[in-house]
């Protein structure tokens, strides 16, 4: 039986979306690999699907091309937080693109999303806005390689801070010597990786402090695959890095606001000298920030002594994306309740899921912390496994077959599931846990060979 359920559920899937597979085959001749952000495929390809195109989204939901309606958990990479196509933001939004949308000249709305942002976090003394995160984390390098004049930075392997030259390095796994052709080797890059919650920084701070400018990680591994990062961990580089006059930055570009109407270093207080950010801040408009300590962020003032050149996007600080995050922040500032809902709806379906997994030794795990839940497919069960072993035994195909079956019971996410968002009742948290619980033994015992 389990061996007919991948051909089952792949008939199903194609079945069901004749407009999907039409704008999928015209996709592949314009689009390499038929997408315009890697992830986008959600695998499928790997075991012959196609994936899907989306219409629409409001709430939870979003509709595809064929009309499916799924319960999302993708939320737009995490930036939809309080769901899709809030009502809120959608007003203001109509409201001001009625006085035009690109100006390229500075706007009230920069200098007020800036004191907002200002305001919540004390490590944040001051802050320039840019389009992307990928930017926000290539300026923060830069200035931190300016501002120490040393040339390497240390990054978390698995961390992913988008695709800039400077750190695509130990992306989808832990060894940075799989880079991507094109780029330089990570030892010309002045690039070294180290794992979460393991003692190896330590050391390699030390071993490199004369010529290390910085230390840069999610506090908690977003793309990487939802791997928390121990507060006492970040405690401890915090105080090792500042030992050392060498710069830290949080990349909280998933984490901020995610779980508090504030950045996570806030929460915990562990106050880092950069901060790179974006998503949620820009109320799912196109955002990247750098902010951090005074001295360092002002390097980049067109009046500093021997300017450290950054930013210049032509949309940078974008009217529209100001005005969303403006918003999106006010409503947050006001949604304590709301937080402390889905940070407690996200940690019951987490140990719920993995609990399931464990009883019934399946080769599933999911990983995350509050809000955000991703799952992991193994090659086979392993007890608790680590990080290293989650790495190692991953089964790509038997991911995208998870993702499939999902889609096919009309739930969408991506790493598996992704996050709640304030838009998901218990009702929809409860059915995801069924869904996943539903094709859980399917999943993971169909031979895929
Ligand atoms: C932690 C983190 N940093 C940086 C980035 C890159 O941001 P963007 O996609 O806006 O360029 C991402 C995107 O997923 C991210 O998750």
């Amino acid at each position: 039986m389990v061996h007919m359920f991948i051909k089952e559920e792949i008939k199903t899937f194609q079945e069901n979306r004749p407009q999907t597979r039409e704008i999928w085959q015209k996709a592949l001749k314009v689009l390499p690999g038929g997408i315009s952000h890697n992830i986008r495929t959600f695998g499928l390809p790997l075991i012959g699907a196609f994936p899907v195109f989306i219409n629409s989204a409001f709430g939870p939901y979003l509709i595809d091309i064929d009309g499916i309606k799924y319960i999302d958990c993708w939320n737009g990479h995490f930036a939809m937080i309080l769901g899709h196509n809030p009502p809120k933001v959608q007003e203001v939004l109509k409201e001001y693109i009625s006085y035009g949308w690109h100006f390229g000249t500075n706007t009230e709305h920069q200098v007020k999303l800036a004191e907002c942002v200002v305001k919540n976090n004390p490590g944040i003394e001051k802050i320039r806005f840019c389009t992307s995160g990928t930017e926000a984390t290539m300026y923060a390098t830069r200035l931190a390689r300016a501002f120490t004049k040393k040339r390497l930075v240390a990054k978390a392997g698995l961390g992913w801070h988008g695709a800039n030259d400077t750190l695509y390095y130990a992306v989808g796994s832990l060894n940075s010597n799989l880079f991507s052709p094109g780029l330089s080797t990570p030892k010309d890059a002045g690039i070294l990786t180290f794992e979460i919650n393991s003692e190896d920084i330590f050391d390699l701070i030390k071993i490199n402090k004369d010529d290390l400018a910085a230390v840069i990680l999610e506090p908690i591994l977003g793309g990487g695959g939802g791997f928390p990062a121990k507060i006492e961990f970040l405690k401890r580089l915090r105080e090792e890095t500042e030992h050392y006059d060498i710069l830290l930055i949080f990349d909280e570009v998933i984490t901020g606001y995610r779980f508090t109407n504030a950045l996570f270093q806030t929460a915990i207080k562990v106050i880092p000298d950069l901060t790179t950010m974006g998503k949620i801040i820009g109320g799912g408009m196109p955002i990247g920030a750098i902010g951090g300590k005074r001295e360092i962020i002002d390097r980049s003032s067109p009046e500093a002594e021997n300017q450290v050149l950054i930013g210049g996007g032509t949309f940078s600080g974008y009217p529209l994306s100001m005005i969303a995050g403006l918003k999106t922040i006010e409503i947050l500032n006001q949604s304590q309740q709301e937080y402390l809902r889905i940070n407690k709806e996200g940690n019951a379906l987490l140990t719920n899921l993995n609990r399931f997994f464990s009883e019934e030794r399946l080769p599933l795990i999911a990983k995350g912390y509050k809000s955000i839940i991703m799952l992991h497919a193994l090659t086979k069960w392993i007890e608790q496994p680590s990080l290293r072993e989650i790495i190692e035994f991953k089964d790509k195909k038997r991911e995208a077959l998870l993702q499939l079956s999902l889609f096919n019971r009309n739930i969408s996410g991506l790493h598996g599931l992704g996050s709640i968002s304030m838009a998901h009742t218990h009702e929809h948290i409860k059915k995801i846990q069924e869904v996943v619980e539903e094709i859980a033994h399917p999943v993971s015992q169909t031979n895929l060979s």
